[in-house]
């Protein structure tokens, strides 16, 4: 049964879970949107999310990328920009700090944002790929993130096919990564996972392989269905500055 804090009981949930992360060996964190917002990027799914104006399996599926490049490049080339601008928050640099103190392993993230990474974290799992890297998805050769937003063609194959080394609805996740974030999240005797709505298949099957404790950090339930221990209701950047105070 899982110990569920919000509102004015919220601090007691931190200071539980300061206590649950000092006492863990291999405490690892999984990410999705919602430890992005407050660096000013939308989520997908919470109340001002960014399928509410757009249809994921039209915008950001394969297909549409091989049958429209237009409408993919349109929808990408706004997201792009928005993630060009944005830096780490509070949140994104408390657990940088957790990992230099040894208190959390790795963080395996949907977001493609970088953000954990550029806070400082250096061991990231990016199962849903990032913005750093461009390609052609027809020949495979790579490209400058310029060619992308110019929507030129391939320099080498010369198809209007540039994207990001993202992951695309209806494709498989990179393999590497994903079989590291599994290793990771199976050793694991604390998972903490920080706002995510949960509903993407693979990575919503990810705490179900941790046989440790598991903390939810989201400003909605969505434990329904899982194990947590511990469900913390509030913004991911107030809940870890809170529990930070209790890692002295
Ligand atoms: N603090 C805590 N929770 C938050 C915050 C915040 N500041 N902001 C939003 N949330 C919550 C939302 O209420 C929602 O429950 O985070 C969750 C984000 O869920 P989604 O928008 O569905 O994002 P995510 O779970 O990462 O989506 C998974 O779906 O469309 C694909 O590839 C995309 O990687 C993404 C995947």
């Amino acid at each position: 049964m899982s110990k569920i804090y919000a509102g004015d009981r919220l601090e007691e949930g931190c200071k539980e879970l300061a206590v649950m992360l000092l006492g863990a060996k291999h405490a690892v964190v999984l990410t999705g949107a919602g430890m992005d917002t407050e660096s000013n990027i939308p989520d997908f799914r919470g109340k001002n999310g960014l399928w509410r104006n757009y249809d994921p399996r039209v915008v950001a599926d394969i297909t549409t990328f091989r049958q429209n490049y237009d409408l993919f490049h349109e929808f990408y080339r706004d997201r792009f920009s928005t993630m060009k601008q944005v830096e780490p928050h509070p949140g994104h640099y408390i657990l940088a700090d957790l990992e230099q103190r040894g208190l959390i392993k790795a963080i395996a993230t949907q977001n493609i944002s970088g953000l954990h990474a550029k806070a400082g974290n250096k061991k990231v799992y990016e199962l849903h790929g990032n913005t750093r890297e461009i390609y052609c998805n027809s020949c495979g050769k790579p490209a400058t993130e310029q060619e992308l937003l110019a929507k030129q063609p391939c320099r080498h194959c010369k198809q209007y096919a540039l994207r990001p080394n993202i992951v695309f609805f209806g494709e498989p996740l990179p393999p590497v990564v994903w079989d590291s974030a599994i290793a990771e999240i199976k050793r694991s005797d604390l998972l903490l996972v920080i706002g995510t709505s949960l509903e993407v298949s693979p990575v919503n099957q990810l705490p179900y392989l941790a046989e440790g404790k598991q903390v939810l950090i989201n400003n909605e339930d969505r434990s329904a269905g899982y194990s947590f221990d511990l469900v913390l209701l509030g913004s991911a950047g107030d809940i870890l500055q809170r529990t930070v105070k209790y890692l002295t």
